[in-house]
Order: structure tokens, then C-alpha cells, then sequence
């Protein structure tokens, strides 16, 4: 069979660089590789944000910037979960297989209401969502970060029973996760994330990024004091995401030697993280410009993704015999 990639991406806030580099970069070099699905899932946004003006203004600026950083709607399936809503029909047939102990131990339902989110049951059946996006669409590979592991082994348990009680149904799916990849340290040097509050994202005013960047944690040695560590600054490790090779080392070479200062690290970390998101810049504002365009790229793309979900649908349907 082939390749089928598909991703959801919650439009929780604005993306940061972790991000991009993290999940978004990846996510648009798999376009040449093979058949990517990748969508927005603002019906898994319901179970943690509870302001309609917040989810649309979120769920419009992640397919802003998915767009202006490279997803090609004419190589990949871009669409608004909600447009195909054959996704919540699934859920329920695959919910009523789904055991109750599986759900209980799923960490990112411990962590959240931990985290004081009240309990609701959408955030409780937020993997069975998860398994009906992903089995909808006889999906093969899922590329997801480590915390979302779980949620994949309970898919590719969730396929198998129906498979078993039901007979052959659904694709079970393979996760792809990367656990090397680099972790990006936000502006205190800990892991970037929304969470943390310590990013640099990927679109913004120039002044307000530049803050940012300025305000990155460092330690108080001296311009003139040789870094022999220079290169494992988390400034120096931003700046090697976005400068070419060679003034990257020129630039550890002199924190090495001595005689330069964090300031002149971090002014030559804007300017190249400001270049390096130039073009996707200026390419999100035609689109921002252009609204009915970006509405019309995700229509194509639920209308796609739904020749393939009504196909899937049907078949589990008719296998569990409710037609
Ligand atoms: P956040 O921690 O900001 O809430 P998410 O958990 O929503 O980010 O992550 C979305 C995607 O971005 C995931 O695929 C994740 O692996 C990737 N990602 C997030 N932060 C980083 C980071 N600091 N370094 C690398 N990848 C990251
Ligand atoms: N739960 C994922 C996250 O929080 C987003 C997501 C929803 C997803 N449905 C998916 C990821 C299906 C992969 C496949 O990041």
C-alpha cells in the first residue's frame, strides 16, 4: 500500500520556532515524499477553549502560516476538521469498542486535569476523536511528537478490535516518532513552548520579536572573556537554525577567542532570524489579503478528504451492521 501520511494540528495559539522546526519544516518536505493529510482540528480545540472568536481567529492564523510556510495545497490535503464532520460519526462506532480502562490511562487526560482543566467528556474522548481522524482516512503513518505516543497505540488498538469483532476494516497505522529531534530552547534556555512562555514565533512585528530576542537568558561573562562553550548557548543554538554554516562558525570562532559580546550574538540572531521568515511573511500577508482564497484552498481540501472519509465510513458502517 501507499505511503499515506496524515497530521492534526490543534490551533492552541500562535506557532513558535520549536514548531516549526519540531513538526512544521518536517511536515513540508514529507509533501514531496508521498501523500500527505494534514489538517486543523478544531473540534479537538472544543475541549480545552471555550471562546468561538479565539478558535476561529486560531484556526484562520494556523492555515495562514501552514500556507505561508510551505504547504502546497496542490501537493497535500488541507482541510478544516469540522468540514468533515463524517470524523464525529466514527467516533462514536469506534467509542463503543473502545474500553473504558484504555481511556483511564491515557497521560494526556491525567496531566490536563491535573493541570486544573475541569474534566469534561470530549477531553475524556479525546484519543477516540484522535483514532476516528486517523482511521477515517486509511492512514498508514503518523508523524507525532513523544506525547502523543500513547494516543497512537490506542488508534492501533482501537483498529484491531473493531478489525476483530467486525472483520477487516480499518489500516492500521505505524507512528513515526522522532525522538531525536533536536529540542529548541526557548528565550530561558528550557524547551520552547506555548506553555512555558519563552518563545520566539515564527510571525510577528519586527519590534516585539526583537524584544525577545534581546531578552534571551545569557550569563554574565564579559565581551572580552573568551565562551569555550560559546556554541552550546541556547542563543548559539537559535542562531544555527537560521545562519549559513560558514558565518555561523565564524561567529563561534570569536566567541571562543574572546572580544565578542552577547549583545553582538543576539543582534546577529534577529537578523537572521528576521530574514529567515521574510518570505513566509510577506507571503502570509497576500494571503491575509485574500481570505475568500485561503477559505476556497480549504473547501478543496475538505471536499477531498471527504471522497475518501465517506469511502471509509461506509465500510465500517456496513461492517458493524448499522445499513
Ligand atoms: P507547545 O509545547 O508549544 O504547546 P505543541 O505541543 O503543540 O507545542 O507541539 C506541536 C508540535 O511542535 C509537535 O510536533 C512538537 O513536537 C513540536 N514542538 C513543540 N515545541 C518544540 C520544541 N521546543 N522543539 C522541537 N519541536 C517542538
Ligand atoms: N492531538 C494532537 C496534538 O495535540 C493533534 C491531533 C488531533 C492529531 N488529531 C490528530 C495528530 C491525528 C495526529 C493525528 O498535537
Amino acid at each position: 500500500m501507499a505511503t499515506r501520511t496524515l497530521t492534526g494540528i490543534t490551533p492552541s495559539g500562535t506557532l513558535h520556532v520549536g514548531n516549526y522546526f519540531g513538526a512544521m519544516r518536517p511536515a513540508i518536505a514529507a509533501q514531496d515524499l508521498g501523500e500527505c493529510y494534514y489538517f486543523i482540528a478544531n473540534y479537538h480545540s472544543l475541549t480545552t477553549v471555550f471562546d468561538p472568536e479565539v478558535r476561529r481567529r486560531n484556526t484562520l492564523g494556523i492555515a495562514l502560516d501552514w500556507l505561508a510556510c510551505g504547504l502546497d495545497p496542490t501537493k497535500s490535503v488541507f482541510w478544516r476538521q469540522s468540514d468533515v464532520p463524517e470524523v464525529c460519526e466514527l467516533t462514536w462506532l469506534l467509542g463503543t469498542l473502545t474500553p473504558m480502562g484504555l481511556l483511564e490511562r491515557a497521560h494526556s487526560y491525567k496531566d490536563k486535569t491535573a493541570k486544573g482543566i475541569a474534566p469534561n467528556f470530549g477531553l475524556f474522548a479525546y484519543p477516540v476523536l484522535m483514532a476516528a481522524d486517523i482511521l477515517l482516512y486509511d492512514t498508514t503513518v503518523v508523524p507525532v511528537g513523544k506525547d502523543q505516543k500513547q494516543h497512537l497505540e490506542m488508534t492501533r488498538d482501537i483498529a484491531i478490535k473493531f478489525n476483530q469483532t467486525y472483520g477487516e476494516t480499518f489500516v492500521v497505522p505505524e507512528p513515526s516518532i522522532a525522538e531525536e529531534v533536536a529540542i529548541i530552547p526557548g528565550v530561558d534556555g528550557q524547551k520552547m513552548s506555548a506553555s512555558y512562555g519563552n518563545t520566539l514565533p515564527i510571525m510577528g512585528e519586527e519590534k516585539a520579536l526583537k524584544k525577545k530576542v534581546m531578552s534571551i537568558v545569557m550569563d554574565s561573562r564579559t565581551r572580552e572573556e573568551p565562551k569555550p562553550d560559546g556554541e552550546e548557548l541556547p542563543a548559539s543554538q537559535l542562531l544555527k537554525l537560521f545562519a549559513p554554516a560558514d558565518e555561523f562558525a565564524s561567529i563561534m570562532d570569536q566567541l571562543k577567542a574572546g572580544g565578542y559580546g552577547y549583545g553582538d550574538l543576539k543582534k546577529a540572531l534577529f537578523t537572521h532570524y528576521w530574514e529567515f521568515f521574510r518570505e513566509a511573511r510577506e507571503k502570509r500577508a497576500e494571503l491575509a489579503a485574500n481570505l475568500d482564497h485561503v477559505e476556497s484552498i480549504l473547501q478543496d481540501g475538505a471536499s477531498r478528504a471527504r471522497a475518501v472519509a465517506s469511502e471509509v465510513l461506509d465500510r465500517a458502517r456496513r461492517n458493524c451492521g448499522i445499513v
